[in-house]
């Protein structure tokens, strides 16, 4: 009986180190990416509420959204996209279900390889299925990468 509550509380240890892990590595992501495409947080902020950077800085922006979704793992090094990984990287636990059906339409496998334009077209997506949710949560996870 011991020995079940101490292999439960290891696990239960274990799950939370886990989520908490997948959420450094989006933060680690985030920044890392910001820096390699010069984008400040203040443009990436205004990038989540819809109000894109021009020019220069879109084709910044593009490469910046290839960047995160190739370190979290959502798009492959061959350019596929990850539903099931969008939803565990960008949502929490309670959007997970309905993340993954807009993940599902927003893959753009006629799109080949990994491209910035494709990884693009994937955020672009995501932001119009449920653009209050890609709001929220493309805020939230900002405020988070860049505490004030
Ligand atoms: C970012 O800025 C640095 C320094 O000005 C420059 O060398 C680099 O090419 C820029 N990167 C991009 C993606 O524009």
């Amino acid at each position: 009986m011991k020995c079940v509550a101490a292999l439960l509380v290891a696990v239960l240890v274990l799950a939370s180190v886990a989520v908490e892990r997948a959420d450094a590595d989006v933060f680690a992501a985030l920044r890392d990416c910001a820096k390699n495409s010069n984008l400040s947080q203040d443009k990436l902020q205004k990038a989540c509420n819809g109000e894109l950077p021009k020019d220069e800085e879109l084709k910044n922006y593009q490469c910046y959204t290839k960047c995160v979704q190739q370190l979290v793992g959502i798009m492959s090094a061959e350019g596929a996209v990850d539903p099931v990984k969008s939803a565990q990287t960008l949502v929490d636990e309670k959007q997970r279900k309905e993340m993954e059906d807009i993940a599902k339409q927003c893959k753009f496998d006629d799109m080949k390889g990994a491209t910035c334009e494709k990884a693009f077209a994937v955020d672009q997506c995501y932001s119009e299925k449920n653009n209050v949710m890609y709001k929220n949560n493309c805020n939230d996870l900002m405020s988070k990468t860049f505490p004030a």
